[in-house]
């Protein structure tokens, strides 16, 4: 199976911590170049520093951008891509805060679209010429089983992932032939600091202990677990390897088998 990715270059979003930071440990390890971003420049540079560097010449390096400064977003894909193009793209951010859909600020809707598609779509074309001329491209869109099943009390989120699915699968249709893959991949609950977070909040809103929401939310995961960020990156590289070329405009849920929709 080929899964070598030396000489290809990656560009991480939201890699200073959890799924993000996981990702770029897995592409570094089989080979790429990695650059990391998010709005952190300290958590990005400590994470350059420790990424593996299996092979001879690798070289990392980071970038601090704020998703929603979309004019500084294209300014910084350019950039990085005038260095190396970029063959591999993460598409990956903080998740939109929770609450019902119907008392949502349409201004939280624009902000969330701002942060997630139009995001992916400054990246996507910032690196797209590059992707196309080496006849290698892989992105990869780091969304929600809200795709499959929308969750209760995500209204915003669940708009959003929705959206970002509906553009990934037209982009597979459109890029394919150049070679291009796209691809989504659904986080089940994965130990970050974001899932710390929702532990929190629940638990202050019910009364209960953080442990007592962890064990609530385990029992509806086949698997009794939460996942741990690496198990959602080692999916997120296989998408980005020679060896996943076939595989395109799927939406993986990596989840302990959580969802129970078909497809
Ligand atoms: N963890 C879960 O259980 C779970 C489940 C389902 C879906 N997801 C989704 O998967 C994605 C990653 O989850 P995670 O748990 O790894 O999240 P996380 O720990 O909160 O990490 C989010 C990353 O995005 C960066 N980021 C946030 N806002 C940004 C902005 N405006 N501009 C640039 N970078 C930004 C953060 O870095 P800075 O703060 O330095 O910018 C960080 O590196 C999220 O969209 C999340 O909603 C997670």
């Amino acid at each position: 199976m080929q899964l070598n990715l030396s000489g290809r270059h990656a560009l991480v979003c939201g890699a200073s911590q959890g799924i993000g930071r996981a990702s770029a440990i897995e592409l570094a390890e089989l080979g790429a170049n990695v650059t990391l971003l998010a709005r952190s420049g300290d958590a990005l540079r400590a994470v350059a520093e420790t990424l593996p560097r299996p092979y001879a010449g690798q070289r990392h390096d980071w970038r601090s951008v704020d998703m929603l400064d979309t004019a500084g977003l294209h300014a910084a894909a350019t950039d990085i891509a005038a260095t190396q193009s970029v063959h591999i793209l993460i598409n990956n951010t903080g998740g939109p805060p929770g609450g019902p859909a119907h008392t949502a600020t349409p201004d939280a809707f624009e902000t969330a679209f701002r942060q997630h598609l139009l995001g992916n779509q400054t990246l996507l074309q910032a690196l797209l010429p590059g992707m196309r001329a080496s006849g290698y491209g892989r992105i990869v869109n780091v969304i929600s089983t809200s795709v499959k099943e929308p969750i209760v009390g995500l209204g915003v989120s669940n708009t959003v992932r929705a959206a970002v699915a509906g553009w990934a699968k037209t982009l597979a249709g459109e890029l394919a032939a150049d070679g291009i893959t796209v691809n989504n991949v659904l986080p089940g609950y994965t130990r970050t600091n974001r899932l710390d977070g929702l532990l929190a909040t629940q638990s202050k809103a019910s009364g209960r202990s953080e442990d007592e929401v962890a064990q609530g939310l385990m029992a509806t995961i086949p698997a009794h677990r939460f996942g741990e960020a690496s198990e959602i990156a080692a999916v997120i590289a296989f998408l980005c390897t020679p060896a996943a070329a076939y595989v395109n405009g799927v939406s993986i849920a990596v989840d302990g088998g959580r969802t129970r929709a078909l497809s």
